[in-house]
């Protein structure tokens, strides 16, 4: 058995969480910081960075207790952190506490992925899922396909050339005058409004597996300034309607290409209900399992950071404790 103590700080999210085996979560604790930063509208990284510095030893302290365990570190095997892609002030933070927890328990410091991170959450809560599997990867700054032959191999498909789909909804909300994140709220005025009242563009759907996201935003602002009478359920239902539809359709054709015999989701905006559904419809279509992570494994936390140090470890090795963090780490192509 490996108990891995994970750290997450890549954004505004201080985390930390202990999993055993890549799937036990015997604790997870995310402290938002989202209080913070609502006033400004999204996330002002040196905000972001003096946060962590405040809630890094108290969230780790409060994952170790929840986990039966305490600051002697007995019983954890490895200590892991995302060392990129993030803000840089942020990523240190978690980056630092994890190797120095490390230096001082014995024990191997792993940095981590993020992406993998979101990338490997369908497998905390589903170890054994169906291989192949075609994963969309959609968060505030990433929107991927991958086609995933194991947890540990895998193969970008399609990426977005301009907004990630989670900045497009915190754009779009901030447009119409919603609190930031805007996901969440664009999602729950969606359930009043009408997806079919207006007929967004859906860029490249019928293109290969890249996305553009940044024109669809300029039709909602443009159809706004049309009509200012217009019902902002009516626009989030029908702009969220918009975005699923080319992130289905995709993830379908995808699917079908490499033969999934899973189809899974990963990353804050796969919280979004429209969009588990249509999901979770596709796979019945296509007689395949769907893996949903939970919301709380969709969003950023520290047990998908844990579950992919895990994963990654026996490939990869311990990562030094001279290793620096990575700002634009993308995913290994
Ligand atoms: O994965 P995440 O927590 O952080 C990044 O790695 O980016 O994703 C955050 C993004 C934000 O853009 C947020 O608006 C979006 O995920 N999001 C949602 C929902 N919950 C979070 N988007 C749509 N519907 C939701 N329910
Ligand atoms: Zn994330």
């Amino acid at each position: 058995m490996t108990v891995v103590l994970g750290i997450e700080t890549s954004c505004d999210e201080t985390a930390a969480a202990v999993v055993l085996d890549g799937r036990e979560v015997r604790s997870s604790v995310v402290s938002s910081q989202i209080d913070l930063h609502a006033r400004y509208g999204g996330v002002v990284p040196e905000i972001a960075g003096r946060a962590h510095v405040s809630l890094i030893t108290p969230v780790i302290t409060e994952a170790l207790e929840l986990a039966g365990m305490n600051h002697t570190g007995a019983g954890i095997d490895l200590v892991a952190a995302t060392i990129g892609p993030g803000l840089i002030g942020s990523l240190l933070v978690g980056v630092s506490a994890a190797k120095a927890l490390a230096l001082v328990w014995g024990v191997p410091f792993i940095g981590v992925n993020h992406l993998e991170a979101h990338l490997l959450s369908p497998f905390l809560e589903n170890p054994d899922l169906e291989l192949p599997l075609v994963t969309l990867l959609v968060s505030g700054g990433h929107t991927l396909i991958v086609h995933m032959e194991s947890a540990t191999s895998y193969t970008v498909l399609g990426s977005t050339i301009d907004d990630a789909a989670g900045e497009a909804f915190d754009k779009v909300a901030r447009y119409l005058g919603l609190p930031y994140p805007g996901g969440p709220v664009i999602d729950a005025l969606a359930l009043t409004g009408d997806p079919e009242s207006i007929r967004f563009p859906r860029a490249m759907r019928n293109e290969g597996y890249d996305f553009s996201f940044s024109g669809l935003k300029t039709s909602v602002v443009n159809h706004v300034r049309k009509h200012p009478d217009v019902d902002s359920a009516d626009v989030a239902a029908s702009f969220q309607e918009a975005v699923v539809d080319v992130l289905v359709e995709k993830l379908g054709r995808a699917a079908i290409q490499v033969r999934a015999r899973g189809i899974a989701i990963g990353g804050g905006v796969a919280a979004n209900s429209a969009l588990r559904e249509r999901v979770a419809a596709l796979g019945r279509r296509m007689d395949v399992p769907t893996y949903l992570p939970e919301r709380a494994m969709c969003t950023d936390n520290a047990a998908m950071v844990a579950g992919a140090a895990w994963w990654r470890h026996p490939v990869d090795g311990d990562t030094g404790l001279d290793a620096p963090a990575w700002p634009s780490l993308r995913l290994r192509r």
